[in-house]
């Protein structure tokens, strides 16, 4: 997939997919072609760190690795700089923000937080310094889902029912950045499985709807293919496993090739099924035993992507 002259990808999916593992990717992979990349996170119990051999990301911008930096923004931080963008004064930021009263008003806003989480990510595709755009491309591992469905609604929500003024006028912004193909790529993640497919077609439908269209799905954790029909690999497994008890370790070793190649069956029903539902092109993505990634495999996986 190239997405590389996007100024803003989102990543999204069903919770577990692999958001936070495709994000990085990606990201890493658009810093190593000499993007400069911020990934950015929410409330997130940060994995990027350990995907770049680094310490967990905070609320600041931190570096990670040649050209791609990440942030882990919590909706108090987000907040302060979104009042901080409007009011631009700091003085009127602490009047309005940090009065006792308007505080407890603001709480009370629904959806007020991730407001201000996607104006974070806005902002940073927006931040320029002497002119020139600070960061080529933001991108943006998204929430759950539902969760990301609502969070990306707020802009049509505040344009239709808030009366005209600053909030209304960025609104506008985003969402025409939001819905504009050449800046905001979308990249839906799932697994080729019964419930997260079902789960990933409802998003593109939902997302589409609102004007937001994937641009790319990705299917990760698939299965290898090591067990062909006819191969002579496939006969051996199939004697194996049809001759009586087996001896210890072939015993195991049998039963961990059949659950292997049943997982590999299974992904390809599901992966035939994703591929006739979903408008966007669907790209495989293999899984990597191993019980912890790396760097190492965050670039398998972002050269992968990118090949694809
Ligand atoms: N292709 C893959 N191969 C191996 N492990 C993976 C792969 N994709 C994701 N994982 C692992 O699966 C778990 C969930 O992935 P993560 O990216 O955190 O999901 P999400 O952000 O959607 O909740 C993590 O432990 C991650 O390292
Ligand atoms: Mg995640």
């Amino acid at each position: 997939m190239d997405v590389s002259e996007r100024r803003l990808i989102l990543v999204v999916g069903k919770g577990g997919v692999g958001r936070s593992t495709v994000a990085a990717s990606i990201a890493g992979n658009l810093a190593a072609r000499g993007k400069k990349v911020l990934l950015f996170e929410t409330n997130a119990n940060d994995r990027f760190g350990s995907y770049f051999d680094k310490p967990p990301v905070g609320e600041s911008v931190t570096q990670l690795a040649q050209n791609l930096w990440a942030v882990n923004a919590t909706p108090a931080s987000a907040l302060a700089e979104y009042g901080l963008m409007i009011l631009k004064f700091k003085s009127v930021y602490e009047m309005v923000f940090e009065n006792r009263v308007t505080r407890a008003f603001l709480r009370a806003i629904p959806g007020l937080d991730d407001y201000a989480l996607l104006g974070k990510a806005w902002f940073h595709t927006q931040e320029e310094k002497r002119g020139r755009p600070v960061w080529d491309t933001v991108v943006f591992d998204m929430p759950a889902s539902g969760h990301s469905i609502s969070m990306l609604k707020i802009p049509w929500v505040i344009v239709d029912t808030v009366p005209e003024g600053p909030l209304t006028r960025d609104a506008r912004t985003v969402k025409a950045l939001l819905c504009d193909p050449k800046r905001t790529a979308t990249v839906l993640v799932t697994l080729a499985e019964d419930m997260p497919v079902n789960e990933a077609m409802e998003l593109e439908t939902k997302l589409s709807a609102l004007g937001i269209v994937p641009q790319h799905i990705v299917c990760n954790q698939l299965y290898p293919n090591h067990f062909p029909p006819g191969a002579p690999v496939t006969k051996v497994l199939d004697t194996l496993a049809s001759a009586g008890p087996l001896p210890s370790p072939l015993a195991e070793v049998t039963q961990h090739a059949t659950l292997s190649r049943d997982r590999r069956t299974l992904n390809e029903r599901y992966l035939a099924e994703l591929r006739k539902r979903a408008k966007a092109p669907v790209h495989e993505l293999p899984i990597i035993f191993i019980p912890a990634l790396t760097a190492a495999h965050i670039k398998i996986l972002g050269d992968d992507l990118a090949r694809g």
